[in-house]
């Protein structure tokens, strides 16, 4: 679908994970396909403001991984990765990747699962694409 706004965008985003719901044996897994600036993070706010994530919801691009503990939801962990800066996908492995998508509680956002196809387990694919300032495309893949 087409987003014509940030409102918009932000709104299709809280509509995704209303959606989803947590698997009985591994982590839901979202990989955030795109360029930069396509909206990666903006989308992964905008989910973890619909789940109740008070605190600010910033790029890990330089720490990686950020977890968030959910109170009263669905999931009880939402884990935002960021990979555009790690190597190779062992850099992954080694901040426990494999226990945290073996937990059903665990709800993950990957930025740029390009990067580690590897070690990715199947997962819901967002495409995004920049079409103007206001505009994107958001194509889900389940
Ligand atoms: N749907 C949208 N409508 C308008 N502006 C947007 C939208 N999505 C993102 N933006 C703006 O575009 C900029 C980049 O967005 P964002 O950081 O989410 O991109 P990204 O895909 O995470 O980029 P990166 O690859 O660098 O991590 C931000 O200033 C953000 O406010
Ligand atoms: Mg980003």
């Amino acid at each position: 679908m087409k987003t014509h706004s940030l409102q918009e965008f932000q709104k299709t985003a809280e509509n995704f994970v209303s959606n989803l719901s947590p698997s009985s044996q591994k982590a839901v897994v979202v990989g955030l396909y795109g360029n930069l600036g396509a909206g990666k993070t903006t989308f992964t706010q905008a989910v973890a403001k619909s789940l109740g994530v008070e605190e600010t919801v910033t790029s890990p691009t330089f720490v990686i991984e950020k977890i968030y503990e959910l109170t009263n939801q669905k999931f009880s962990h939402f884990i935002h990765i960021d990979a555009y800066r790690l190597e190779k996908s062992e850099e992954l492995l080694h901040l426990g990747w494999q226990k945290i998508i073996s937990d059903s509680k665990n709800l993950i956002l990957m930025e740029w699962p390009d990067r580690v196809l590897d070690i990715m387990p199947r997962h819901i694919q967002v495409k995004l694409t920049h079409l103007s300032e206001n505009e994107r495309q958001i194509e889900i893949m389940l």
